[in-house]
C-alpha cells in the first residue's frame, strides 16, 4: 500500500505545530521537512533548532530531505535534532559512499535524491547500499510546482534496478504530487509519495491524506 509523506514547506509557519499535529492524528507515514540553504537551491527554510521542535511532538519519523551544499557536514546535527531518515542529494555530494555510510553510522535511514534531470543509472554503484530514494519530481527549492511527466519513467526504472538487485531501497517521489498525479506513480513503483500543497491546501488535511493512501 502507498505511504504519505506531508511535507511541512506547505503548512502555516506561524503555526507549525498544528499541522505536526494534524500529521499525528492522520495515516500518513512520515513527517517530510526541507532543509534549503540558499545556494544548492534558491531559497532558504526550515533549520535544526526548528526540526528540533518539531521532533519533541511529532509522532512519525522525520524524513529530513536536505537541499544543501554538501550535506556530509550536517550528519551528526540532522541526527541530534531528531531526524529518522537523512536525503541527501546527489548532486550535492562529492563522496557520496562515503556520507551514505556516515548516515548509518550515526543511526539514521541513508537516502538519496535525484533533481528531474539527473538519470536513475548513476545510482547503479550505490543502490544496495540505500534504505531510500528520492526521485525529485520538480526542480527542488520551492512547494507549488507542476509535476514533471518524466519521473514515472524514472520511477519505473528505478523499480527495475532495486528489483534485480539485493537492494531494498523504498521509491519516495516529492513535488506536484496530488490525486491526479499520483496513480501512474503509483502503477510505475513508487513507495511513498510527499505532499504539500495538495495536503495543506485542502480544506480537510487528515481526510486529503486519507483520500492519497486509498489510491
Ligand atoms: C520542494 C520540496 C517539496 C515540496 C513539495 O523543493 O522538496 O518537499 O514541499 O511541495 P508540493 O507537494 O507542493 O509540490
Ligand atoms: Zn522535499
Amino acid at each position: 500500500m502507498i505511504q504519505v509523506a506531508p511535507s511541512l514547506l506547505a503548512a502555516d509557519f506561524a503555526h507549525l505545530a498544528e499541522a505536526v499535529e494534524m500529521v499525528n492524528r492522520s495515516e500518513a507515514s512520515l513527517i517530510h521537512i526541507d532543509v534549503m540553504d540558499g545556494m544548492f537551491v534558491p531559497n532558504i527554510t526550515i533549520g535544526f533548532p526548528i526540526i528540533s521542535s518539531i521532533s519533541k511532538i511529532a509522532e512519525k519519523p522525520l524524513d529530513v530531505h536536505m537541499m544543501v551544499m554538501d550535506p556530509g557536514r550536517f550528519v551528526g546535527q540532522v541526527r541530534d535534532c531528531g531526524a529518522a531518515i537523512m536525503n541527501v542529494h546527489w548532486e550535492a555530494c562529492t563522496h557520496l559512499n562515503r556520507v551514505i555510510h556516515t548516515i548509518k553510522d550515526a543511526g539514521m535511514r541513508a537516502a538519496v535524491t535525484l533533481n528531474p534531470a539527473t538519470p536513475v543509472m548513476l545510482l547503479e554503484d550505490i543502490i544496495e547500499e540505500l534504505d531510500m530514494v528520492l526521485l525529485m519530481s520538480v526542480n527542488p527549492g520551492f512547494g507549488g510546482q507542476k509535476f514533471i511527466r518524466q519521473t514515472v519513467n524514472k520511477v519505473r526504472q528505478l523499480r527495475a534496478m532495486i528489483d534485480g538487485s539485493a537492494s531494498e531501497a523504498t521509491i519516495e517521489i516529492d513535488g506536484g504530487v496530488d490525486l491526479n498525479t499520483a496513480p501512474a506513480l503509483i502503477e510505475a513503483g513508487a513507495d511513498i509519495l510527499v505532499a504539500g500543497s495538495y495536503v495543506f491546501r485542502a480544506a480537510d488535511p487528515v481526510k486529503a491524506i486519507s483520500d492519497l493512501k486509498s489510491l
